[in-house]
C-alpha cells in the first residue's frame, strides 16, 4: 500500500534573475513523493537538482506553480512560516557538511533545538541521542576540525535528525568522501530510512550512490527526462561488510 503523499511538486518553475540576464534552473516540474521513499535526484551540473531540493526543504520559493508539504500548500507562506516549517518536519545534510567549527560536535547537534526554542537540559538530552545513533557518543566535545569528514558527515547527520524530522534532504552527501566512506554514510541514510521510517530525498551525480535508493529522478535543463524505480536496490550495511571481508583477508 502506497503511503501518503509528502511531497507534491506542480508546474513548479524557478527563475534566477541576474541583472538583465534571466536563468530558467526549473521549467516545470510535476513530482509526486510518497511517505517512507528514498529518492535519488540526478542530473549533470547546473541540472537544477539544488535548486529543486531547495525547494522542497522551503529554503527557497518557486517562481511559478504549486508546493503541496505534507498536503499543506507552502508556496504562499512567507520567510517565518516557511523556517518554522523547516524546524519541524526537514532534516537536511549538504555536501560540505556546514558545520560551525568554532563549537564541539555536541553544541553543533543541539544547534536546530535551540532555534525551535527548546529547553536546554531537553536540547543536550535530544542531542546525545542523536550522536549516540549515528556511533559518536564519544565525539560530543571534539570540535569538527579534528574529525575526518566521514564522522563530520555523520555529525551533520545527528544534527539533521535531532528534531525528529519527517523528511531528510540530501544534496550530494557523499561528494566530498571517498568511495568507502560513501557507502558507510549512506548505509546510515538508508537506516534512517528503513529504521525510522523517514522519507529521504538524496541528490547525487555518482550512478553508483543512486543504486542504494529505490526510485530514481533524473533532471536535465530543469525538466524531469526520468522517473522509474530503481530495480534491485543495494544494501549498504550488506556492501560494507563485504568491503571489510575483504580488508580482514589482507591483514
Ligand atoms: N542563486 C542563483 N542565482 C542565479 N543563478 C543560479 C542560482 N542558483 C543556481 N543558479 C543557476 O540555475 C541553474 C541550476 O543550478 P543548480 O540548481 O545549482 O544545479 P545543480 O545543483 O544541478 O548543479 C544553473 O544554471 C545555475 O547557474
Ligand atoms: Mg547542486
Amino acid at each position: 500500500m502506497p503511503g501518503k503523499t509528502v511531497i507534491g511538486l506542480e508546474k513548479i518553475k524557478k527563475i534566477y534573475h541576474m541583472g538583465e540576464t534571466r536563468i530558467s534552473a526549473l521549467n516545470g516540474i510535476d513530482m509526486t513523493i510518497s511517505e517512507g521513499e528514498m529518492v535519488a535526484i540526478m542530473g549533470s551540473s547546473g541540472s537544477g537538482k539544488s535548486t529543486l531540493l531547495n525547494i522542497i526543504g522551503c529554503l527557497d520559493k518557486p517562481t511559478e506553480g504549486n508546493y503541496f508539504l505534507d498536503e499543506k500548500n507552502v508556496s504562499e507562506l512567507d520567510k517565518n512560516q516557511l523556517s518554522d516549517i523547516r524546524n519541524k518536519k526537514i532534516g537536511f545534510v549538504f555536501q560540505g557538511f556546514n558545520l560551525l567549527g568554532r563549537v564541539a560536535v555536541l553544541a553543533n547537534v543541539q544547534l536546530p533545538l535551540s532555534y525551535a526554542g527548546v529547553e536546554k537540559k531537553e536540547a543536550i538530552a535530544k542531542a546525545k541521542k542523536a550522536l549516540d545513533w549515528v556511533g559518536l557518543s564519544k565525539y560530543s566535545s571534539h570540535y569538527p576540525g579534528q574529525m575526518s569528514g566521514g564522522q563530520q558527515q555523520r555529525v551533520a547527520i545527528a544534527r539533521a535528525l535531532v528534531n525528529n524530522p519527517s523528511l531528510i534532504l540530501a544534496d550530494e552527501p557523499t561528494g566530498a568522501l571517498d568511495s568507502k566512506t560513501s557507502i558507510e554514510i549512506i548505509s546510515i541514510i538508508q537506516r534512517l530510512n528503513i529504521e525510522k521510517g523517514i522519507t529521504v530525498v538524496m541528490v547525487t551525480h555518482e550512478k553508483e550512490i543512486s543504486l542504494y535508493c529505490r526510485r530514481l529522478i533524473r533532471l536535465k535543463d530543469g525538466r524531469i527526462i526520468e522517473d522509474a524505480p530503481v530495480l534491485n536496490p543495494r544494501n549498504a550495511a550488506e556492501d560494507l561488510a563485504a568491503l571489510r571481508g575483504e580488508t580482514d583477508v589482507g591483514t
